[in-house]
């Protein structure tokens, strides 16, 4: 029976088992998927030897998703942009490793607001991490002209802006974060990257006054499902989008790759994980 993970560290709050778990079921597949919680002082272990563990592959979540691309023979073209790894499988005796981070969260965009690509200017992200990488390389691949980086940290934004330079933008602004402030240059997408409105973190707290009228307004943040950027963007009328899809986007070609099967993101999953969500994890 194959097998597959998810590793990190904690884990408990992580959504991949029952998501996979309920494609495995859908689908009449004989095998399972587990949650793996592996300290930093094993983690390099665990990558480098899953496969006498009796797993196929798995996903690397949190905070391993860089120590992941590094123990990677072969890397798809969105994990070297990204330089994270998300998805880790065996092929040919060699280690793979790719994000789908990025499709996903194209795929969630292209769902929830069909056409966005074809009339976005400028994106703002907030964020310099991980996820801020993803989203800023699927913005790229739909050659989003414009780009506006807001950040806390100069440095980190700084540093991320040179690696980005070749990726094709006219224009790449950078602005600190600061509480209330317009940051966004009449963007006509908004995305906060940061954990900033996730349960049990400070809120986000920024101005929309400046985003354009036909702004479209993305939170990656899918605990709580609706975070008060989402209240906020609602009220003013923009077109908005949660971070649940792309969690449930990410997974599908993750799916594919241990299972050799497309899994389909319906309705009846993301009741599933909605309602799980409702529910207070340790
Ligand atoms: N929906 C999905 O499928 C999906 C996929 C991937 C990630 N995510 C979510 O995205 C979020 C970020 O993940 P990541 O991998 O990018 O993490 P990361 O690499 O640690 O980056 C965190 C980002 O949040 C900012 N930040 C954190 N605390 C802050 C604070 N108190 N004030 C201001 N900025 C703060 C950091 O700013 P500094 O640079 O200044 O530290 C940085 O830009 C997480 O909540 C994760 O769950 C969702």
């Amino acid at each position: 029976m194959k097998r597959a993970f998810v590793v990190g560290f904690p884990i408990s709050h992580s959504r991949s088992p029952l998501i996979h778990n309920f494609w495995l079921k859908k689908y009449g597949i004989a095998a399972e998927y587990v949650s793996k919680a592996v300290e930093a002082d094993r983690i390099k272990t665990f990558l480098a030897g899953f496969e006498a563990e009796g797993f196929c592959g798995g996903n690397v979540t949190l905070p391993y998703k860089e120590i992941a691309f590094e123990q990677c023979q072969q890397v798809t073209e969105s994990g070297r942009k990204t330089k994270a790894v998300n998805t880790i499988w065996m092929e040919g005796g060699k280690r793979f490793g790719d994000n789908t981070d990025i499709e996903g969260f194209l795929a969630n965009l292209d769902a929830e607001v069909p056409g966005w690509s074809q009339d976005c200017q400028r994106a703002a992200v907030i964020g310099a991490g991980g996820a801020a990488r993803a989203v800023i390389a699927g913005l790229a691949k739909r050659r989003t002209p414009e780009l506006t980086i807001v950040n806390r940290s100069r440095e980190r934004m700084s540093q991320l802006a040179d690696e980005i330079a070749d990726w094709g933008f006219r224009t790449i602004q950078q602005r600190p974060l600061e509480v209330r402030h317009r940051h966004f240059d009449q963007a006509n997408l908004l995305i906060n990257t940061t954990s900033l409105g996730m349960v049990g973190k400070p809120p986000l707290e920024v101005s929309l006054d400046d985003l354009a009228d036909d702004a479209v307004v993305n939170d990656i943040v899918y605990a709580p499902m609706e975070t008060e950027l989402l209240r906020e963007a609602k009220r003013r009328r923009f077109r908005v989008a949660g971070g649940l899809g792309m969690l449930l986007h990410q997974a599908a070609p993750a799916f594919e790759r241990w299972f050799g099967l497309r899994p389909e993101v319906t309705s009846e999953l993301r009741d599933l994980v909605e309602q799980d969500l409702q529910r207070p994890r340790s």
